[in-house]
Order: structure tokens, then C-alpha cells, then sequence
């Protein structure tokens, strides 16, 4: 067997996947994003980024059109994000992370618009099964992003421990990121959105459990229901630690046509808050893919407690 043949899904894949740690992170290659893609090479990469939780793309020449209707490929594409009111004209999908924007909003550059570990949108009582992340400004240097398995960090629990927090839900809100500042933080108070979510999600498509606890979307409230705010701060630091263990994570350098896609059921990730202070821009764009009500393995639905769905098209 030849390497290439190694990294193929199988035989006959039109793929290659190059797997680059050893929980998360696989880079495919072989496909080029702005053509039509068949049943088929869709499905390969489904399944290798259920595998690998991220995938990562390089050198590809797409614009927003494309980005989306790769997207759709995938799922119902939802709109760029809960809170965005100025997504670029004529693609309500697309979600700017521009540190331009950053510097008018906050009076500084910042590399994304959070520097903590999260899954996106878990304020939502369905946040976005995928996300998918294209390149379009890069500073020279800085400005990675990481990822982190949430099914390991489950997994590598102690079996009492596992057990624990299998009955456990947190309440996700976005509330410190409004406290911020900047224009978003009225729309957050107008509309707030808040969601119990079971600390272990069952995921809808593998069956595998993760460690659910997106730290950027639990940390302003830090409410396990029923714990009290004491043992709930305690429990959810811990829980935080080993869900972003550093051998449970990737880290990717973004290149000029580089593409991240990413499965929110199972992974947390973190724009490396290092470029911003430099001075450099950094503009990259988002579209996400709708998601379901996540499940414990009790079968308990998430609840909400302020919001609305956020349904794709
Ligand atoms: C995101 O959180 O979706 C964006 C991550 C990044 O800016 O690298």
C-alpha cells in the first residue's frame, strides 16, 4: 500500500485525508471547493469530518457563492449569525470576522470576536451543526486557530466521572460577550438568548458523547442547574480543563485559500488571540449549518429559557 493510498477513505475514494494529530484534525486534499462536487466525494468528506471533527482545505479559489453552496451541500445553511446586522451584500449566510470591523467596534484590533475556547453559538437552543471557515486577509504571522475534541475529553473521563456529569446541564448565554461593549451588546439585551444544554451531548449522527460545556457561552453565568454557584464555578473549571487538554487539540496556520470545516456536536475551538496586538488584519468568513436540539444520554432535550430557534434555508 502506498501512502496516498493510505490517507484514502477507501479503495475508491475520491479524497485523500491526512490526519494531523492524533484525536482531532485532518487536512483533505484532492478536491477542488468551487466546482459541483458528486454524491459521492460530499459523503467522503462527511464522514472524514465525523471522523476527525475538523477538516481542513488548502489552496482553494472560492468566493462567498461558493462557500455557501458547498455549505448547502451539507445541511440548511443559516443566516451569518444571531447578532449580525451588516453581513457583506447579497450574502445574508456570511458571518465577517474582521478585525477592521474590531478596531471601529472596541477602538483596537483583535484577532476574532472572542479569544476563549467555545462552540458556535451554544446560547442557541440549536446551535449550528457545522461551521465552515474561509481565509480571506491573514497577518503574516499569528492568528492561528485550534480545535479540540470533545468526544476524547469525554471519552478519557474516569468512568465515575463520566457518570456525574452525564446528568449534568449548564445554561449557555451571551451575555458577557454583550457586556463587552460594542454595537452588538444592545441586540444581545433586546433579544437575549439562553439555553440549559445536557453537559454530555449525545451526537445525532455517530452516537458518540462530548463533553458539551463551550466555555465562552457558560462562563458568564456558570450555572449547573441545580448546583448552586459554588460547586457549578468549581465542576464547570474543571470540566473547561479537560475539554481544551492540549493533546485533545489541532492547531491550524491559515494560508491564502485556506478552509476549516468543523462539526460544533463534538469539537470546541479558539481563535489564538496573538495578531491583534500587532497591529495586522485579519479577515476570514463564516457560514454555519442549522442544527438540531442536542441530546443527553438520558435522552433529555436541551431547554430554552429566552430565544428563538435559528432555522437555515
Ligand atoms: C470562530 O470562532 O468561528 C472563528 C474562529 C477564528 O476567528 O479563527
Amino acid at each position: 500500500m502506498t501512502t496516498t493510498e493510505a490517507h484514502k477513505v477507501s479503495s475508491e475514494s475520491t479524497i485523500l485525508v491526512q490526519p494531523l494529530a492524533g484525536y482531532t484534525g485532518a487536512e483533505i486534499s484532492g478536491v477542488d471547493l468551487a466546482q459541483e462536487l458528486s454524491d459521492r466525494t460530499v459523503a467522503e468528506i462527511r464522514q472524514a469530518l465525523l471522523t476527525w471533527k475538523v477538516v481542513f482545505f488548502r489552496d482553494q479559489s472560492i468566493g462567498h457563492a461558493e462557500q455557501v453552496a458547498f455549505a448547502r451541500r451539507f445541511g440548511k445553511v443559516t443566516p451569518a449569525h444571531p447578532y449580525e446586522d451588516k453581513p457583506p451584500e447579497g450574502f445574508p449566510e456570511i458571518f465577517p470576522i474582521d478585525s477592521r470591523r474590531y478596531a471601529e467596534q472596541y477602538g483596537r484590533k483583535r484577532t476574532s470576536y472572542d479569544s476563549s475556547w467555545h462552540t458556535d453559538v451554544t446560547a442557541l437552543i440549536n446551535p449550528p451543526a457545522f461551521s465552515l471557515l474561509r481565509a480571506h486577509i491573514l497577518p503574516p504571522y499569528g492568528g492561528d486557530t485550534a480545535w479540540t475534541n470533545l468526544v476524547a475529553a469525554y471519552e478519557n473521563l474516569p468512568a465515575s466521572v463520566r457518570e456525574f456529569v452525564d446528568g449534568l446541564d449548564a445554561e449557555h448565554t451571551f451575555e458577557q460577550r454583550a457586556a463587552r461593549g460594542g454595537s452588538r451588546a444592545e441586540s444581545v439585551e433586546r433579544k437575549p438568548l439562553r439555553t440549559f444544554h445536557p453537559v454530555v451531548r449525545v451526537h445525532p449522527e455517530t452516537g458518540e458523547r462530548a463533553l458539551y460545556v463551550s466555555p465562552g457561552f457558560t462562563r458568564a453565568l456558570k450555572n449547573i442547574r441545580g448546583l448552586g454557584p459554588r460547586l457549578s464555578s468549581h465542576i464547570l473549571d474543571a470540566l473547561w480543563e479537560e475539554a481544551t487538554r492540549t493533546e485533545y487539540t489541532v492547531r491550524f496556520r491559515w494560508q491564502p485559500g485556506s478552509v476549516a470545516f468543523w462539526d460544533n456536536r463534538a469539537t470546541a475551538h479558539l481563535a489564538i488571540p496573538d495578531a491583534g496586538h500587532l497591529g495586522h488584519d485579519r479577515v476570514l468568513y463564516r457560514v454555519t449549518i442549522e442544527g438540531d436540539v442536542p441530546k443527553g444520554v438520558d435522552g433529555r432535550a436541551s431547554e430554552s429559557v429566552e430565544g428563538d430557534p435559528f432555522y437555515g434555508s
